[in-house]
């Protein structure tokens, strides 16, 4: 049989044919429009713009130029480089300045909550232009959020790490359609570790160190951070999680919804996360159940520890916290303190540039503090 370039030649004549059919038939409909061709395409968002003009286009109004986000404080003098919310993330739909002077020009303004003086001296001026909305900035807990008096009704839009805020800030776990069949676990040369930041936290905390002070006592746990002789540098960070089978990720104060960066580091290196904080139920709406271990599965800290020392031995079992990362992914998240508010920010740049809509938010402690 004849080919061209695998193509066998009655094929050829075949497709040639087919070709001419349809685009005689193309010919024939765009100069006459008979009955009996398909209608033409009819997009509606044509036809929206028709009737209701440009702008409408969108449920959610998105703007047709990048909307301004002004950033009112830099939260704790950590200042970062605003194109890094398109290097790292990938956002670039708002145009984020620090530039007061755009004060009337600005669709949103960000507002850092410990930035706020008791008296309110320092908000932005008042009138505020119709069109702008202020966010409420904070990713801090209940424990550790001052109740600064009135400001009550004053924002149109809440940020911060609970799933109810207008902008839900967290890194997410992400779904993967093809499945990925080879994780490897990491070696691991440590059983349990804990990263403690400072003192304070440590003795501030009564539930974690109670918990800690008779777990400790049934299973060694290797410690790091300023209070102990083995500081981490931030590039040791994740290496030294991913060397640890376990992880305690034991938060500072115990809050619907506030699991943070503890959680999100071993989960991203493949290291398994007991956690303390929240009931088991709250971390579910996020992380898959098979994907940690929460202190409140056992009846005392000796059962879990008991829990743990059988895992260290039946590497089948220990391999199932892994299976999850067949059909997920985990981020890592940004670990200089420097950079603690970047993802914040970027997630607010994100969101105004998808909407535009008008929002009071009313009685935020009411909420916040419920
Ligand atoms: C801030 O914006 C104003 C008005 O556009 C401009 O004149 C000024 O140079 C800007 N300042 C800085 C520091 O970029
Ligand atoms: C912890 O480690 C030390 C030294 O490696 C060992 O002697 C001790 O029995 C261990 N303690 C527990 C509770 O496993
Ligand atoms: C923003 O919120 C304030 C106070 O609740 C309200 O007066 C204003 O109309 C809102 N503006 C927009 C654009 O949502």
């Amino acid at each position: 049989m004849v080919t061209l370039t695998g193509i066998s030649l009655p094929r050829l004549v075949t497709v040639m044919v087919v070709a001419g059919l349809v685009s005689l038939t193309m010919l024939y409909c765009w100069s006459s429009t008979p009955k009996n061709c398909p209608a033409p395409q009819t997009n509606s968002k044509q036809n929206i713009e028709r009737y209701f003009g440009k702008k409408s286009n969108s449920l959610t109004g998105a703007a047709e130029d990048k909307p301004i986000l002004l950033l009112w404080f830099w939260p704790q003098n950590y200042y970062f480089d605003f194109s890094d919310c398109k290097t790292i993330y990938d956002i670039d739909g708002c145009h984020l300045t620090d530039n007061r002077s755009l004060y009337d020009k600005s669709d949103d303004v960000l507002i850092f909550h410990r930035g706020i003086s008791w008296d309110l001296s320092n908000l932005p001026p008042s009138p505020r232009p119709r069109f702008q909305r202020w966010i409420w900035f904070n990713v801090e807990s209940p424990t550790n959020t001052a109740k600064i008096p009135g400001l009550e009704n004053l924002f149109n839009l809440t940020l911060s790490y609970r799933h109810d805020s207008d902008i839900l800030v967290r890194l997410r776990l992400r779904t993967r359609k093809k499945p990925e069949e080879d994780f490897v676990i990491p070696k691991k040369d440590k059983l349990v570790c804990w990263i403690v930041s400072n003192n304070l936290e440590w003795t501030g905390v009564g539930t974690r160190k109670k918990f800690f002070e008779e777990f400790s006592k049934h299973i060694n746990v290797t410690l790091f951070g300023k209070a102990y002789a083995t500081f981490l540098d931030y590039n040791q960070y994740y290496p030294t999680l991913a060397s640890c089978k376990f992880y305690l990720s034991f938060e500072n104060s115990i809050h619907e919804d506030y699991f943070t960066e503890k959680i999100n580091g071993p989960l991203s290196v493949g290291t398994v996360p007991v956690v303390l904080g929240p009931p088991r139920k709250n971390y579910e709406n996020f992380y898959p159940r098979d994907s940690f271990i929460h202190v409140e599965d056992f009846p005392d800290p000796k059962s879990l520890a008991e829990y743990l020392l059988q895992l260290d031995k039946d590497e089948d079992a220990y391999r199932r916290y892994f299976d999850w990362r067949k059909h997920l992914v985990a981020t890592p998240h940004l670990i200089q303190q420097t950079q603690e508010f970047i993802l914040a920010i970027c997630t607010a740049c994100d969101y105004i540039a998808r909407h535009r809509e008008y929002k009071e938010a009313h009685d935020i402690y009411d909420w916040f503090f419920q």
